[in-house]
């Protein structure tokens, strides 16, 4: 019996975002191939409890022949490309490499399909960084793009590429501009999961070898015992990773390619975010937090707010959790994994 599953690549999905869009697709009967790049040592970070029910090909977005090699013989329905170096403190050090994995990779996959699977829909990560230095609040579609940093320019690149490419060649190529979405897969490097953890990590009085690793490779509480971090007053509009990949999967089966803004529309600062993860564990936030200012950027974005009223409206697509319940799953999944 031929086989008569969708099938859809992914890249990135070692990430938080490949793993539940994975899943979310295995769910709906989908075959599921997933770009991995080879690490010396075997990683399938996120997937790692998936990884018998998907099809892997070892590559790198910095790889033309094997993005064009792999979609050849898959010959995907449709392509998500979520893969890129995607910590905006990271693309101060790393400056050339995101412009090249971030931005560039994204070109080579346009490239790959416009000439083997110009049939193929493709799904592109774009992202709220786009508005960077906005004064505009909230932001939609038709807000205008200013980046403020090294990543945010090479997502630029990808985002107007993505819309030259859909109307030079008539590819399905449609960008989702989502705002921060974060969940107990997130990388300890995202402030988000490094307050959970280190909130959890206070509470149960770990030290030394037990403290798990946060972001620039140190343990996420520092030698005093506290948790520390750069601007508090920084805003961002956060939802759950989980409710984000139902996003991808409608943007890509509207009737034709197009830019949506995924977000909840509510904004939290920093701040508020320390002050409900430590209360969940009955902690007062300002006995264990202490700033340290190699944590600020060069240039901060301004308060970045999802108007995502064009998704909900057409798409029917909308946010199904709180940032509180959001704040108390990261919370308990690392209470739970952490005791
Ligand atoms: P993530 O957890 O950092 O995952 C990034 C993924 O990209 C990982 O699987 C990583 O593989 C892969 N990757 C990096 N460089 C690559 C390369 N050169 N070739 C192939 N794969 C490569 O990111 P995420 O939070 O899931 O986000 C997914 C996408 O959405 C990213 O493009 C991100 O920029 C964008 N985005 C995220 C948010 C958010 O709030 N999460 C918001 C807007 C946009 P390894 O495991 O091998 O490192
Ligand atoms: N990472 C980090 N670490 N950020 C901190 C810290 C800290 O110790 N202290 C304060 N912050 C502030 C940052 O200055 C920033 O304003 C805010 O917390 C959020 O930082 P991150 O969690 O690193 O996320 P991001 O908003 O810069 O980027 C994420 O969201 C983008 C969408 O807007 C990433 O997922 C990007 O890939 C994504 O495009």
């Amino acid at each position: 019996m031929p086989d008569k599953r969708k099938i859809a690549f992914i890249t990135g999905i070692t990430g938080q975002d490949g793993s539940y869009l994975a899943e979310f697709l295995l769910e709906k009967n989908y075959k599921v191939h997933g770009l991995l790049r080879r690490n010396s040592n075997p990683s399938y970070g996120n997937v790692a409890h998936l990884r018998h029910e998907i099809e892997f090909s070892f590559g790198d977005l910095a790889d033309p022949a094997c993005l064009s090699m792999y979609l050849a013989k898959i010959q995907p329905d449709e392509i998500y490309n979520l893969g890129a170096l995607s910590h905006v403190h990271e693309s101060w050090l790393q400056p050339l490499a995101t412009a090249d994995q971030t931005g560039l990779g994204a070109l080579r996959i346009y490239e790959a399909v416009r000439n083997v699977t110009p049939r193929s829909r493709l799904y592109q990560a774009s992202t709220s960084e786009l508005f960077g230095k906005t004064k505009i609040i909230p932001q939609n579609e038709d807000t205008p793009i200013h980046p403020a940093n090294p990543y945010a320019a090479a997502k630029a690149l990808a985002h107007f590429d993505a819309q030259i490419y859909r109307e030079s060649f008539k590819l399905f190529i449609s960008t989702g501009i989502l705002f921060n979405h974060e969940s107990p897969r997130r990388s300890p490097d995202f402030v988000t999961r490094k307050i959970s953890l280190g909130a959890v990590a206070i509470k149960l009085g770990l030290k030394g070898g037990r403290l798990p690793i946060a972001q620039g490779g140190r343990p996420v509480i520092n030698a005093l015992g506290k948790l520390e971090l750069g601007n508090l007053d920084a805003q961002r509009d956060w939802g759950f990773a989980g409710d984000y990949v139902e996003a991808m999967w409608l943007i890509l089966h509207h009737d034709r390619p197009d830019d949506w803004v995924v977000g909840t529309g509510q904004v939290h600062t920093v701040r508020q975010f320390c002050e409900a993860a430590f209360s969940e564990v009955g902690l007062n936030w300002q006995d264990h937090v202490v700033i340290n200012p190699e944590w600020n950027r060069p240039t901060e974005t301004g308060p970045l707010v999802a108007d995502a009223s064009k998704i909900k409206r057409i798409l029917g697509w909308k946010p199904k959790t709180s940032f509180k319940q959001l704040v108390s799953m990261m919370v308990h999944s690392d209470l739970s994994r952490l005791s």
